[in-house]
């Protein structure tokens, strides 16, 4: 199911021929039996969270003014977003600390023990984010995020950790959208508290990626996102109509887009994509790829050799890679209607009809 709208495409695809079909993860029997997200605050459980966390929830007390609607819609997309991150970590925790096949951590002891210390503090640090923001919309007044079923498209560990790196660096982007969209509408009081968790997001990516043989830094300046596309991306993590208050999230949820071209080399390319289609109006031939990677101007191509067979739409476009200046780290695509140049990775949202197509390079 999780395959139907895979949006991390490059990593999953691979994955989804091969899944092997596990349950679903549902908090209902989450495995560390703690009640979590339903946390009292002061209790014996938010004690040991915090142990394993290393550190606490802030103590400062929350800001004396309502945020604006769009900061809550932010921190409700946060909530929904660190939701998923605990249900995977809690997952991946389990399958390495039992051993599961694909899971063997080999060599040395020593690695094996490091792995499950150090995704015992991430599991428990992404719970206490959760509670962070999941605080903060009831303080002032709204409802929880609450969690869903979710499917996870691995099934070993370098699929496992390829996919957290991934997803990390689209929260990565995203939360310098939500920091700049608190500055402009004069949320100033959030700013403090999430950019901690920005650096601390790129912490745990510094480890995936030298886990994975990556340089632990990727890039000079991170590719930005935009909130809507990591709510589109989330959608392939979670079993539809599962989860009890995502209406409560207003933000769009494009159309998935699929990277079709596995692995893609640091070269310029053509990328195939794909994208399932409900009647023939929904593909248009005005259609482009744009692509957003660093801080720099989306760049947008024409898209060829599209092949429409029943309701999927294949097709490709060229992929600019240049060492110094385009592709490395993680690039978004997004089919847009708009041959327009786009200033800003929010204009390029404006213009999504299928996307986020995430493809990583080095
Ligand atoms: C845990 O292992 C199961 C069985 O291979 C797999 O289906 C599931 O996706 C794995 N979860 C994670 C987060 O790696
Ligand atoms: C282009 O796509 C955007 C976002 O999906 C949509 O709001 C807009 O109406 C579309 N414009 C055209 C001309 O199709």
């Amino acid at each position: 199911m999780a395959c139907s709208r895979m949006a991390l495409a490059i990593v999953i695809r691979l994955a989804c021929l091969t899944a092997v079909f596990a349950a679903p993860f549902s908090f209902k029997d989450n495995p560390l039996g703690n009640g979590f997200p339903m946390i009292v605050q002061p209790s014996d459980a938010l004690t040991v969270i915090s142990v394993n966390a290393h550190g606490s929830l802030p103590n400062s007390p929350p800001p004396p003014n309502k945020p604006s609607a769009d900061a809550l819609t932010s921190l409700r997309l946060i909530a929904f977003n660190e939701l998923f991150e605990v249900a995977y970590f809690t997952e991946l925790l389990n399958n390495i600390t039992n051993n599961v096949e694909g899971y063997e951590v080999g060599g040395r002891d020593d690695a094996r023990n490091f792995m499950i210390k150090a995704l015992t503090a991430v599991q428990a640090q992404e719970e206490l984010h959760v509670l962070n923001a999941n605080g903060a919309i009831t303080h002032f007044g709204g409802e929880a995020i609450q969690p869903c079923t979710y499917n996870f498209p691995v099934s070993n560990i370098n699929d496992a950790i390829t996919l957290a790196q991934t997803f990390t660096d689209v929260v990565l982007g995203t939360l310098q959208d939500v920091v700049s969209l608190f500055g402009t509408d004069g949320d100033t009081a959030l700013i403090r508290g999430v950019s901690s968790v920005i650096g601390q997001e790129g912490e745990q990516n510094g480890w995936y990626r030298t886990f994975l043989g990556k340089v632990p830094s990727a890039l000079p300046f991170l590719t930005t996102s935009t909130r809507e596309f990591a709510f589109s991306a989330l959608q392939g993590f979670v079993v539809p109509g599962s989860c009890p208050n995502l209406d409560t999230i207003k933000l769009q949820i494009f159309k998935p887009l699929t990277v079709i071209t596995a692995n893609p080399e640091p070269k310029e390319q053509d990328i195939t994509f794909s994208v399932e289609i409900a009647k023939d109006s929904d593909w248009m031939s005005s259609y482009s790829i744009t692509y957003i990677n660093q801080q720099n101007l989306p760049i947008n191509k024409p898209i060829s050799n599209v092949n429409i067979v029943d309701r999927t739409v294949t097709f490709s476009a060229n992929f600019p890679y240049d060492m110094a200046t385009f592709g490395n780290g993680m690039t978004i695509a997004a089919v847009t209607n708009s041959t327009g140049s786009f200033d800003s990775a929010s204009d390029v949202a404006k213009a999504t009809v299928f996307g986020p197509g995430l493809i990583e390079i080095n």
